[in-house]
């Protein structure tokens, strides 16, 4: 296991190019299961999630080519020969995107096995809401042996209500519904952008969709798609993780291929806490404008602030010179493991449910510290970038699933990490 040892103190100045979004990357894949043939898509991140998702489309007998995936970001994908319709627990238990195979399979085949996912260092993260909307399609739902069997009985449209707002379960069961005969409206549907990626490579394979980028959602049944190419949108996780970066280190970066729209939200909340953004031709430069002054933060679904920037945000409050946050995470339920972590390094953060009040300190001291997810594993790299000496943050597999190359591009701005063997 690798770990990151960082040098504190270094306030970082240059530019980063944004990958493309990891969470976009892993649905559009999976639909590459609804086309047989070969689909191209470009901008992909070289990240272990990545990676991950080919080996369970060639599991289920896909061809991966993913020869120019680290040179060029290109993943060539042929579902034509797919065989199988079981996502085997071995890999769903180290991805739990992987439940995304469920909807195309399903729409493909009539027919689909997925290994249940367990539970999550963040929270319990049922998929109820990605079975009900198939069996209102007309799936016949059971779990067997631990796997979720969906079967084809009476297909139909259908008019669907999410409880809860899904990004995944919206993505399944949109994928569901693009073959399924009739017309599917789906309503409380999650409106992030990477919705709308997906949306916009479905409609070029010919599915017939509208809405998407809103809560309604209307699809048309089609009889079959065709495979095309699809160029990724970039990672707004990602690239609101280097606008925290700037702002934590009193330094200048500009970040380019990002869509600042896609970060309204993180941006906002940034300027608040007086930081300062300016989108420009050339991509969107940030710097830390005076002092950082404390905001309060509610997780919600998009447009709002999203729950993968919570754990970001906080490590920067922890440094507010005037103000006291508050923090509510209200997607998931365990999201404020690295507010531990964050303590050990000096920050003072009390929590209560699913409330976290943060006073800034003066000054956060380097420590060991370990991450327990993906989301707090950035959050305790942004702290070690600000912090007094030396950081060592271990469990980097967390960050290798969703950052690529995190280090490389952050030592190329003038920070100072070193990735090293854990003892
Ligand atoms: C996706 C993102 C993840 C992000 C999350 C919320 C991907 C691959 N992952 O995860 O990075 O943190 O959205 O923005 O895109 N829920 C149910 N029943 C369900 C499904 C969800 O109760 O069947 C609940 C969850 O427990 C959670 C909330 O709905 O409280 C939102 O979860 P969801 O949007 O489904 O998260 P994911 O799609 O798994």
């Amino acid at each position: 296991m690798d770990k990151l040892i960082i040098q504190g103190g270094r306030r970082l100045e240059g530019t980063i190019e944004i990958s493309g979004a990891k969470n976009a990357a892993l649905p559009l894949m999976a639909s590459t299961i609804l086309a047989p043939g070969k689909h191209v898509l470009e901008n992909v991140a070289n990240l272990k999630d990545i990676l991950t998702m080919c080996e369970l489309l060639e599991k289920l007998g896909a061809r991966v080519d993913r020869s120019r995936l680290e040179s060029d970001g290109i993943l060539e994908i042929d579902s034509a020969d797919i065989q199988s319709r079981r996502a085997p627990y071995e890999l769903v238990k180290t991805m739990r995107a992987s439940i995304l195979a469920l909807g195309p399979l399903y729409a493909r085949f009539g027919c689909a096995e997925v290994s249940f996912p367990g539970g999550c260092a963040i929270g319990a993260r049922p998929v109820d809401l990605h079975l009900k909307g198939l069996e209102m399609l007309g799936a016949k739902i059971s779990v067997e042996h631990g796997y979720i069997v969906a079967e084809k009985q009476d297909a139909h449209a259908n008019e669907i209500t999410f409880d809860t707002v899904t990004v995944t379960g919206t993505e399944n069961v949109m994928m569901a519904a693009a073959l399924t005969p009739g017309k599917t409206v789906l309503l409380n549907a999650a409106q992030e952008p990477e919705v709308v990626d997906l949306a916009e490579y479905m409609i070029e394979m010919g599915a017939k969709i509208k809405g998407a980028g809103t809560e309604r959602i209307e699809l048309a049944g089609v009889e079959s798609l065709k495979p095309g190419v699809h160029r990724i949108m970039p990672d707004r996780i990602e690239a609101g993780t280097y606008l925290v970066a700037a702002a934590i280190t009193g330094g200048e970066l500009l970040l380019k291929n990002c869509n600042a729209g896609h970060l309204e939200s993180v941006i906002a909340k940034l300027h608040e806490a007086g930081v300062g953004i300016e989108k420009s031709e050339a991509g969107l430069r940030v710097w830390r404008k005076g002092k950082l002054r404390g905001v309060d933060i509610r997780t919600t679904p998009y447009p709002g602030f999203p729950t993968d920037m919570q754990a970001q945000m906080m490590a920067l409050l922890s440094l507010a010179e005037s103000g006291v946050s508050m923090i509510t995470e209200t997607i998931f339920e365990n999201r404020f493991q690295h507010a531990l972590e964050l303590q050990r390094m000096g920050a003072n953060i009390k929590m209560e449910g699913n409330r976290a009040l943060v006073t800034g300190v003066k000054k956060l001291s380097g420590a060991k510290v370990m991450a327990t997810d993906l989301r707090a594993s950035a959050s305790l790299v942004l702290a070690g970038l600000a912090s007094q000496n030396t950081t060592e943050v271990s469990r980097v597999y967390h960050l290798d699933r969703g950052y690529e190359k995190m280090e490389e591009k952050l030592n190329a701005v003038g920070a100072k990490i070193q990735r090293a063997k854990e003892a």
